[in-house]
């Protein structure tokens, strides 16, 4: 049984997704920056490890990632998944995972990295949005792409709307590809993805 650690600062639905998901591996810990996150509630609920490592407790982010980087290892973890985690990382902090960290993101990137992606969607005109699950490198949002599902932008979407639409699909996407990377159906070297034969078709999807 190989071990997932998964960090979040709030909600937790795609932690939770996860979970629900029962895949046949441990859920070794969930860590958040922020000690009122509500997902943290959740994870206890299902007696799932927590811990809490505050940004607000460091001077920088360096010694911020160091110390959440200790967390994380500490659980060895085989799998790390940003779930909603909303923090910058280091380069130090995705180097030392490298190859062993994903993220989702809530939009089809390469467009809209980093925040307020359903408002710029809107705001941009695009008629595709949806999300993204990627390994996580230095640069924020632009690592190598595992899966995408997308969605049409209705006309009176708004951005919460859009959000919650685009929540369903990363709850479809997150554990799967979970599964795929711990069970080695997906590798990621020299910054390129390779996905098995048997799941490229299932590495995307798309919902009118
Ligand atoms: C999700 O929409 C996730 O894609 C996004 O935060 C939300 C967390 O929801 N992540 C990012 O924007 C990362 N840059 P959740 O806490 O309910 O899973």
């Amino acid at each position: 049984m190989k071990k997932i650690a998964i960090l979040i600062s709030g909600r937790g639905t795609n932690m939770q997704a996860i979970v629900d998901a029962r895949l046949p591996h441990e859920i070794c810990g969930v860590i958040s920056n922020n000690p009122n996150a509500a997902g943290l509630h959740f994870a206890k609920s299902r007696n799932i490890n927590t811990c809490v490592v505050n940004h607000r407790d460091y001077p920088d982010r360096e010694s911020f990632d160091e110390a959440l980087g200790n967390a994380i290892a500490a659980l060895q973890p085989d799998l790390v998944v940003l779930a909603g985690f909303m923090r910058i990382l280091t380069v130090g902090l995705t180097t030392r995972f490298a190859g062993k960290m994903i993220n989702i993101h809530p939009s089809l990137l390469p467009a809209f990295r980093g925040l307020d992606t359903h408002e710029r969607a809107i705001g941009g005109g695009v008629k595709l949005h949806g999300c993204t699950v990627h390994f996580v490198t230095p640069n924020l949002d632009e690592g190598p792409i595992i899966a995408q599902a997308a969605l049409c932008v209705r006309p009176n979407d708004t951005p919460q709307t859009l959000a919650e639409r685009v929540l369903v699909l990363e709850h479809e996407i997150l554990p799967k590809t979970v599964a795929w990377v711990l069970d080695g159906h997906c590798t990621m070297e020299a910054n390129h993805v390779t996905l098995d034969p048997s799941i490229i078709d299932d590495s995307f999807s798309f919902q009118r």
